[in-house]
């Protein structure tokens, strides 16, 4: 960094204190891998809480950080109910399964969050540079879809998250998934690969859509309808083709 890109982060930080201390709340994590996709409904929250469930059964430190300010749901997946992150200094989240676990949901217990641009900022802003996390080999976080301000304001504090996109085979899925790699690319952001989720059947779509972007393709796995009844089972859930599966891709892909 020149003095000049060293005296606009100063101006910068010193707009907002908060700014700062976020790069000290992950000093001690290892790896941060944020879950994307220019699309809604592909499976970022599921493959985000699995691969977090499947990193520490491996014996991993993970932590998993929702940062889906409108409708976080990795609560869901991982059954959490009456447990509140214990403060102390910040906020400490607590352990679920073996993950140390961070949401906004425990704040607004599912009460409805009708947060505007500026806010959803504030909100992240504010859940960044209270939560401190302890020392971690991972961090998983599962992002909303599209690029709006939760992807956008990522970027810019946490600079050395990696982007694992996530796509399904669908020529819906694919323009925006297009759109948002443009948007990685641009900004430099480091992009670990892209995952296929929900396959029914062989398809070179999304191995196309890798190549031509130039992300790795990590790999696929399966819509599989058992899925639905092992929400809120994390034992059961990692038992699954789909859990199997994406086991193969975590242990392979995210080092
Ligand atoms: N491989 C799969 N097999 C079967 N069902 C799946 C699979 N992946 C995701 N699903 C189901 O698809 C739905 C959407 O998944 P999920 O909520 O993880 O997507 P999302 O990308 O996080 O959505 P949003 O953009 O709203 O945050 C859920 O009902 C989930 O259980
Ligand atoms: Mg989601």
């Amino acid at each position: 960094m020149d003095r000049e890109d060293r005296g606009e982060k100063m101006r910068i930080e010193s707009l907002d204190p908060r700014i700062s201390v976020i790069s000290r709340r992950f000093a001690n994590v290892r790896k941060i891998i944020a879950v994307m996709s220019g699309k809604g409904g592909v499976g970022k929250t599921l493959v985000a809480t699995t691969s977090a469930l499947i990193l520490a059964k491996e014996g991993h430190k993970v932590g998993l950080l929702d940062l889906d300010m409108h409708g976080p749901s990795c609560h869901i997946v991982l059954n959490v109910q009456a447990l509140m992150p214990r403060e102390e200094k910040g906020i400490i989240p607590p352990q679920v399964h073996g993950v140390r676990f961070m949401s906004i949901e425990y704040y607004a217990r599912g009460s409805p969050l009708p947060l505007r641009g500026s806010e959803v900022s504030n909100a992240i802003l504010e859940l960044l540079a209270i939560t401190r996390w302890p020392s971690l080999d991972y961090l998983i976080i599962d992002m909303p879809p599209g690029t709006g301000d939760e992807v956008l304001d990522l970027l810019w504090l946490v600079k050395r998250s990696e982007a694992l996109i996530i796509c399904t085979p669908s020529k819906l899925a694919l323009s925006t998934v297009r759109r948002l790699a443009v948007l990685l690319k641009s900004l430099g952001a480091p992009i670990l690969g892209i995952i296929e989720n929900m396959r029914t059947e062989a398809t070179s779509l999304i191995t196309e859509l890798a190549e031509e972007s130039g992300i790795r393709y990590l790999g696929w796995t399966p819509y599989d309808p058992n899925v639905e009844k092992c929400i809120g089972d994390p034992r059961k859930l990692l038992m699954t083709d789909f859990a199997k599966k994406l086991a193969e891709i975590v242990m392979s892909s995210m080092r």
